[in-house]
């Protein structure tokens, strides 16, 4: 084809971008996408039908680079694919100079200009890092969480990037699991919130702002349910299971109009999801009514080798057919199973058709159209912008503030916390002056050198008023071989040189100069994220040795516990005076935690996930079932032929819903006017909460439903509604609920969604394990 054709062509697909594109506006401020692809058909259309197969499947191809960088290398495998118009899109490059350049190859050297989108894991901020998402939940307050996105999303499009890999809304029971720490903890209906507080701050009212990204909710689905706990292991469902305890968060991220899907590892009903129809076309598009695209998790395709779907050929049809879009890091030379290495051929074969990877081609292009990508290729690489948006003051003042409202009190006896500003302090712990761990797994773009530790944190607020003395006190672990899987990706705790008793023996001698202890000890930030599962979830033992030594010398210990899942800390709730579970708090992490230390900050953080009392009780969970043998009240005492443990109690350590504040809290009795419904009328619910303490605080106040009789057995308890709320010292207010016929929903055996008339319970409290009740019938 001439030079002279060429242009023309480009002109073309320019030509119907001004041409045909209504306002983009009026498109993406319809949150429910359902019309908005018919909007750009016709310009995608008429750029399929100019396309060769090879540039269509090269929309479909998002492979893995190393850092790409243009210019001398120009020649390298990727940047000539990219002139061939053999590659969609590119994920996880961090230079906004390099994607301008290579977005430049994309629209100036390929035939039809085609520009790529740019995917990167903003899981928890971009450059300013908010808390792992995990510790994030635990806030309970949608606003503050939506700002964190939004944050990220300012920072990330200013930087280059379009797209990001989150929210992850996994719903897991199972602490062992390390990616626990990228969700939003265990239930469905806290983890809807989530997902629709996430989608909303990354995409706003409109995805072709500049300022905005658009969202992958992932991984569809059931990722959190790996058995045992092991990464990528079989999922094993019931239907009635998924629809009712795992697929809420996704559904809710697709309702909020979240642009794309990641399908996950794992298998659905013996089928892997990413080439499990069932899943990505029945359930998302026909019955959800989702019009993005969907891409695979990393290798995902290819992976279904190994689960015993077929050969490369089976395992790509199977995807294409199923509904998946784009292959993540298929293409490379030692992958055969990858859309670039075989579509063309498995057309050849007669084993997909072109009309399907047209649809796959058309979802990709229309993301691209709803970004504005074709009206502006560049308008995500605005050096000013990134130099005055990224890790800006006012971001980072927000991230400390976020890190503290994530912190969640486990335990202070005897109002040990907040402490005073004055005296001496001794920091003891591995993770004292870790500022590389602080912001947590999955932290892509974060400066790990410019994040605050414990120790720079407390220097620079009270460093002139207290007398701060340090020592590490400890190895991360005795075991080498651990200590090294957990101190990856850059973020090494150098191991010291000292034996263990050497390291123990300054960190008693700085003890017991100090009036109080802060002991910094738990996971390192690598201990918990993908690939990371734990049988044993206890502190390492090490640490807890310290720990123990260090109580020994009388002094005050506040345990200030780094970690990305629920960890089993008996021994520690039993003779720790305060804890303090921070998480990973992110890029301002040791201010955050001085702010809660010293009490500027009242925690007000909720666990999202249960603490188990030893890791043979999980999974662990609120919403648990009743089963035929309950324990009922007697929770504590053994008992034959019940449903229990002969070595340790039913019950969780710390419950989910838990966390304390500075600040006392006293719930009134429940008030319902009325104590019966029908399908088409509310009940309100309402409690007076006093705070009856010395300082003012919030609290996150809960609400649990359980309908106690069903045609399917039904929770114990399910959260329903919640509210977190300010109160001074000595206020009272009155929080009102109000109940709708959709709150008493659920699926039944044929899967409709319905509320069936009977009795219910409500109840409301501080935790999952509130007994404040009362009842109200739902009649027909
Ligand atoms: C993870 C995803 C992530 C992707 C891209 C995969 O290994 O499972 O969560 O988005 O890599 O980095």
């Amino acid at each position: 084809m001439t030079k002279t054709i060429l242009k023309n062509i480009k002109l073309i697909i320019v030509g119907i971008t001004l041409i045909t594109i209504p306002s983009c506006e009026t498109v993406i401020k319809n949150k429910t996408p359902k019309t908005t692809s018919n909007l750009y058909k016709q310009k995608v259309d008429s750029i399929i039908n100019i396309m060769t197969i090879d540039e269509k499947i090269g929309q479909l191809n998002l492979p893995a680079t190393g850092p790409i960088t243009t210019g001398s290398s120009k020649s390298t495998g990727v940047v000539k694919k990219i002139e061939e118009g053999k590659i969609g899109g590119l994920f996880n490059i961090k230079d906004i100079k390099n994607i301008y350049e290579i977005q430049k190859i994309a629209v100036e050297k390929s035939r039809l200009g085609i520009p790529l989108i740019f995917g990167m894991d903003v899981i928890h901020g971009y450059k300013t890092t908010f808390p792992i998402p995990l510790g994030l939940s635990c806030s309970w307050d949608m606003e503050l969480i939506e700002k964190t996105a939004k944050i990220a999303a300012d920072e990330a499009s200013a930087n280059g990037i379009n797209w990001t890999f989150s929210p992850m809304v996994d719903i897991s029971r199972d602490p062992r699991w390390g990616r626990v720490s990228e969700g939003g903890g265990e239930d469905p209906y806290l983890g809807g919130k989530i997902a629709q507080a996430m989608v909303n701050g990354y995409q706003q009212d409109s995805l072709a702002a500049e300022y905005t990204i658009m969202s992958c909710v992932k991984h569809f689905a059931l990722y959190g349910a790996s058995e045992a706990g092991r990464d990528y292991n079989t999922v094993d469902m019931s239907r009635i299971k998924m629809y009712n305890e795992y697929l809420p968060p996704y559904k809710a991220a697709i309702e909020e109009g979240a642009g794309s899907v990641m399908a996950s590892f794992n298998e659905i009903d013996g089928i892997p999801a990413t080439g499990n129809k069932w899943l990505l076309t029945d359930l998302l598009r026909e019955d959800w009514g989702f019009n993005g695209f969907v891409v695979s998790d990393y290798t995902g395709i290819y992976e279904m080798r190994a689960h015993g779907m077929g050969d490369e050929f089976d395992v790509t049809t199977l995807a294409l057919k199923a509904g998946l879009d784009m292959d993540m890091a298929g293409d490379s030379p030692n992958i055969a199973a990858s859309y670039t290495n075989t579509l063309k051929e498995a057309i050849n074969k007669g084993k997909i058709t072109i009309e399907d990877i047209d649809k796959a081609v058309a979802r990709i292009l229309t993301a691209k159209y709803k970004l504005g990508l074709f009206e502006d290729p560049y308008k995500y690489c605005n050096v000013k912008r990134a130099e005055n948006q990224t890790y800006t003051q006012v971001n980072r003042d927000f991230a400390r503030l976020v890190g503290a409202e994530s912190t969640v009190l486990l335990k202070n006896e005897n109002q040990l916390l907040p402490l005073k500003k004055s005296g001496t302090i001794a920091v003891i712990g591995p993770l004292a002056k870790a500022s590389n761990n602080m912001p947590g797994t999955w932290s892509v773009s974060t400066d790990h050198a410019t994040a605050i530790s414990v120790w720079d944190g407390l220097e620079q607020t009270v460093g002139n008023q207290v007398n701060l003395l340090y020592a590490k006190g400890s190895n991360i672990t005795k075991d080498l071989a651990l200590e090294k899987r957990v101190t990856m990706f850059g973020k090494d705790i150098p191991r010291d040189e000292k034996t263990d008793k050497q390291l123990l023996n300054e960190a008693l001698s700085i003890a017991k100069k100090s009036d109080v202890i802060v002991a910094t000890i738990g996971e390192t930030s690598e201990f918990s994220g993908e690939s990371s599962s734990r049988t044993n979830i206890e502190i390492p033992q090490v640490q807890k040795d310290l720990l123990q030594a260090l109580l020994k010398t009388g002094k005050p210990v506040v345990l200030v516990l780094f970690t990305g899942r629920p960890l089993t800390l008996v021994e520690e709730s039993e003779t720790v005076p305060a804890i303090l579970n921070v998480w990973f708090p992110g890029s301002e992490a040791g201010l955050s935690i001085s702010d809660v230390l010293f009490g500027d900050v009242n925690p007000s953080g909720k666990l999202t996930m249960t603490f188990p009392r030893n890791v043979g009780q999980v999974p662990l969970y609120y919403n648990h079932k009743n089963t035929g043998r309950p324990l009922g009240n007697n929770e504590g005492k053994f008992e034959k032929f019940k449903t229990n443990y002969l070595d340790v109690r039913n019950e969780s350590l710390y419950p989910f819903g838990y966390g304390l504040s500075y600040t006392t809290f006293e719930y009134g009795e429940i008030k319902l006017d009325k104590t019966s419904m029908t399908n088409n009328d509310t009940i309100n619910v309402s409690v007076n909460i006093t705070n009856t303490g010395n300082y003012d605080g919030k609290e996150v106040v809960q609400l649990y439903i359980r309908d106690l009789v069903g045609t399917i057995t039904r929770p114990v308890k399910e959260l329903k509604a919640f509210q977190k709320i300010s109160l001074k010292k000595g206020e009272t207010k009155t929080v009102t609920f109000t109940i709708s016929i959709e709150d008493l929903k659920f699926y039944n055996y044929d899967f409709d969604f319905v509320a069936e008339s009977g009795d219910f319970e409500v109840f409301i409290g501080t935790d999952s394990n509130t007994t404040l009740q009362s009842k109200f019938t739902l009649t027909e």
